[in-house]
């Protein structure tokens, strides 16, 4: 099966061309095209996403990334019909339906119903929730920084080892799930204010790193030596699944007020571990308690290689497996919306094609 799959729920202008087989024990993906038309230079002057922003970029990238995807055809029905140019057969179109911004959901769910009505006709068009986008992104391809990349692991074991924990971490959200099955999964917690990526936003503004403050915070914790700012680890001994950062990102907040001369590459470090390990030992504590053969990391956040690193160290100590996506996959792209909507298809599971700015799982 071909999958053509759009998103556009914040501030990535992205499509994906996918080939997908396999059932839902083993789905296999091969990922042909996957554009990204970042924005992050568009916001970067505000400290954060400027919605109407957003939009008027993705009405703009769209079409651009579109003909790039099937390398520059000229889709013009008349030159189509005097030059006998056939449209290349997708199956199934995939667009994300939410969570994210309204106005930024809506344009791409109008570009999706669009490019289906004029070009590929015959195809499905279904709705797409970004959250198991990211869900199944481990799914999709070669994980860089393991001997083993989760593709490969899945190929030794034919399926997902399971019960599974999945730890989702991005800007919007940080959730911990429990997946009986690749489809049946229930929520173990999530954060009660601030998610995860959000805090690392807010203490780079606050560090004047430029935004996203994510991978600028672990690009400054890297230097040797830093870390040495015993910030508070929040929730990290609750008897439940939750998580809060918002009182973390007021102790560094504090801790820069208190001290003038700080050095910044020994906040971010001291910042970064205390959310690692909060992510680390919670996860953890809901494998033992689940008896969890696998653990999977996905959403923006799952880019930081200290937390990959964490994590995967964690496992193995555990003897359990972990799964997280290769580099290109983390953060948000449109092979990950391809991978859920061919989960969704074998499932026959169908999302309203509206805008749904608050869609959970
Ligand atoms: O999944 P994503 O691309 O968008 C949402 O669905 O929210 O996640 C974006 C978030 C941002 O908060 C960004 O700062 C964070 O992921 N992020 C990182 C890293 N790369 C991106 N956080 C920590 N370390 C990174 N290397
Ligand atoms: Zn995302």
């Amino acid at each position: 099966m071909k999958i053509l799959a759009i998103e556009t729920s914040c501030d990535e202008t992205a499509l994906a061309l996918v080939e997908a087989d396999g059932s839902l024990k083993y789905p296999k993906f091969r990922v042909l095209k996957n554009l990204i038309a970042s924005q992050i230079l568009i916001h970067r002057p505000w400290g954060g996403i400027v919605p109407q922003l957003a939009k008027r970029e993705h009405l703009k990238n769209l079409p651009k990334i579109f003909k790039q995807t099937f390398n520059g055809i000229n889709f013009s029905s008349s030159l189509r019909a005097k030059f006998k140019i056939q449209m290349p057969k997708i199956d199934l179109i995939a667009v994300t339906v939410g969570p994210g911004l309204a106005p930024c959901l809506w344009t791409g769910i109008n570009f999706a119903k669009e490019i289906h009505k004029k070009y590929f006709p015959h195809a499905k068009l279904i709705g797409v929730n970004h959250l198991e986008g990211h869900l199944y992104s481990f799914l999709l391809s070669r994980d860089s920084d393991s001997q083993f990349s989760s593709e490969e692991q899945l190929k030794i074991k034919k399926s997902l080892p399971l019960p599974a924990v999945a730890l989702l971490v991005s800007g919007g959200h940080t959730i911990l799930l429990l997946m009986e099955s690749l489809t049946q999964y229930r929520k173990l917690g999530e954060t009660r204010d601030d998610a995860a990526g959000e805090a690392f936003d807010k203490v780079g503004r606050l560090l004047k790193l430029p935004f996203p403050g994510g991978p600028e915070i672990e690009k400054a914790a890297m230097d040797e030596g830093a870390g040495t700012i015993n910030f508070p680890r929040p929730m990290i001994n609750t008897k439940n699944y939750d998580f809060s950062f918002s009182g973390l990102k007021t102790a560094v907040q504090y801790y820069l007020r208190d001290n003038r001369f700080y050095i910044v590459r020994d906040v971010a470090a001291s910042f970064q571990q205390a959310v690692i390990d909060v992510l680390t030992v919670k996860t953890k504590k809901a494998v033992e308690h689940f008896g969890a053969k696998s653990v999977i990391l996905a959403g923006g956040v799952a880019a930081n290689k200290k937390l990959r690193q964490n994590l995967r160290k964690t496992c193995r100590h555990l003897k359990i497996n972990f799964f997280c996506p290769s580099m290109a996959f983390n953060t948000d792209n449109a092979a990950m919306i391809a991978a859920a909507a061919y989960v969704n298809f074998l499932k026959k599971k169908k999302l309203a094609l509206r805008a749904q700015p608050n869609l959970n799982f």
